[in-house]
């Protein structure tokens, strides 16, 4: 086959999904249809349990107390994870892998969708499961769905920002190279000037696909065949590798993830960071935020003007093992629903998947970064879609960690990227 070696495009991703499914049982089917798990518990009511990463902005418990006090015999139990990507999707894997009938409804970080329902996991939102998306963003309906069929229900968008301190930087700046000629005001403070997420997870791959995109590489191309070594894509990570180098982007950085890159800019230890709209609400509200009146939001900075940002977000799948998945279905519906979202995005500033929410004149009056995310979320380019991700995302951080502490010249660092996508791509 003449793509053989190419990672799975994504017209032909059901054939792996397929062979995947095929090989990993066969009681599993994708159809909503038949008599394996996707055919049980359809109709049950009960208690479940909701699975998800850290609640850093304290959302999810007030609204699961709010569902219990409505539905005292289908009671919601928080099973709250790590706030480490990499290790939600682990637990996850090892507790289906396990068949696990209590994790009924799970948060499934944009990326999984496709290997979760490849290897047949997820509830298909299909008949009676079915959920309406007509008022999200296509975007994140897109990332609920593997091969036309829905798997997940979008909550949550996600886009990078660009937080600055405007009492030092009054006009944020447009550009990446304008960005680094602004460190100088970093360094004259004595503070670090630029961070995003450069430990190795799954936030690197984000950042790297970020810097990549932004001077207007690509990771994958259309096809699926991977495009790390192009001119742009070289010139991407080197952005971040001369910026590490010469202490633009200060030492500690390569041990951030979201969390400590947060704490850092709370601290005005950062004059840049690079994060989600979460840290949003928690820089204004955290008493220990010293930056409260202090920051400002404004595009990532690319090339030659606004960069483009890594779609994230989070969708709730039901799983395929949960034995009441009435009670999952409308708790999914519960999630979604404008009143929830409004709560998201008033009390965590998390970015809603109901397109209107955007325009809600009370909520744009109230959260001033709305236009911006909605331009970044809008401009958003989505990570690899793959059964595959986890070989594919491996492949990208552990190669651009390599070249961001400069164990590894930056050329050779995308060429072993390349080969590994490729290798991850089903051969
Ligand atoms: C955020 C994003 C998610 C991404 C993760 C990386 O949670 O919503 O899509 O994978 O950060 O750390």
């Amino acid at each position: 086959m003449k793509h053989s070696k190419m990672l799975a495009p994504i017209a032909m991703l059901g054939v792996f999904a397929l062979a995947l499914t095929a090989c990993s049982s066969s009681s599993t089917t994708t159809s909503g249809s038949g008599t394996g798990p996707t055919a049980s518990g359809l109709a049950s009511r009960g208690p479940i349990t909701y699975v998800q990463g850290k609640d850093n902005s304290n959302v999810v418990r007030p609204l699961i107390a709010k569902w219990n006090a409505a539905h005292p015999t289908e009671t919601v139990t928080f099973k709250e994870q790590t706030d480490n990507a990499n290790q939600q999707h682990d637990d996850l894997v090892q507790n289906l892998q396990a068949k696990n009938p209590n994790y009924d409804v799970m948060s499934v970080d944009v990326i999984w969708t496709a290997e979760f329902a490849a290897k047949g996991w997820l509830q298909p939102l299909t008949g009676k499961m079915a959920v309406n998306t007509t008022a999200m963003l296509p975007a994140t309906v897109k990332t609920a769905t593997y091969n036309g069929v829905m798997y997940a229900a979008p909550v949550t968008s996600d886009g990078g920002i660009l937080y600055y301190r405007k009492d030092l930087v009054p006009n944020p700046p447009k550009t990446w190279a304008e960005m680094m000629s602004m460190c100088s005001i970093a360094k004259a403070k004595n503070i670090g000037c630029y961070a995003g997420q450069f430990a190795q997870y799954e936030g690197l791959t984000v950042n790297t696909a970020e810097a990549i995109n932004s001077e207007g590489g690509t990771i994958v191309d259309a096809s699926g065949k991977p495009t790390v070594t192009t001119p742009q894509a070289t010139k991407g990570l080197q952005n971040l590798v001369t910026a590490y180098a010469n202490g633009n982007i200060p030492k500690e950085a390569v041990t951030f993830q979201e969390e400590q890159g947060r704490t850092a800019f709370e601290a005005g230890k950062l004059l840049f960071l690079r994060n989600w709209p979460y840290v949003y609400n928690l820089a204004k509200t955290d008493a220990s935020s010293t930056v409260k009146d202090t920051f400002g939001i404004a595009a990532l900075p690319g090339a030659t003007g606004p960069g483009a940002s890594s779609l994230g977000g989070h969708n709730a799948a039901i799983s395929v093992y949960s034995k009441n998945k009435a009670t999952a279905h409308d708790f999914l519906q519960f999630l979604t629903s404008p009143e929830t979202e409004k709560f998201w995005a008033t009390q965590g500033s998390l970015a809603p998947v109901l397109s209107a929410l955007y325009a809600d004149p009370t909520l744009v009056a109230k959260l001033p970064y709305l236009p911006v995310l909605k331009t970044s979320i809008d401009n958003a380019v989505p990570r690899p879609v793959t059964p595959f991700y986890p070989a594919v995302t491996k492949a990208i951080q552990d190669n651009a960690y390599a070249a961001i502490k400069g164990d590894v010249p930056v050329a050779t660092a995308l060429s072993n990227m390349q080969k590994a996508i490729q290798a991850a791509g089903g051969q």
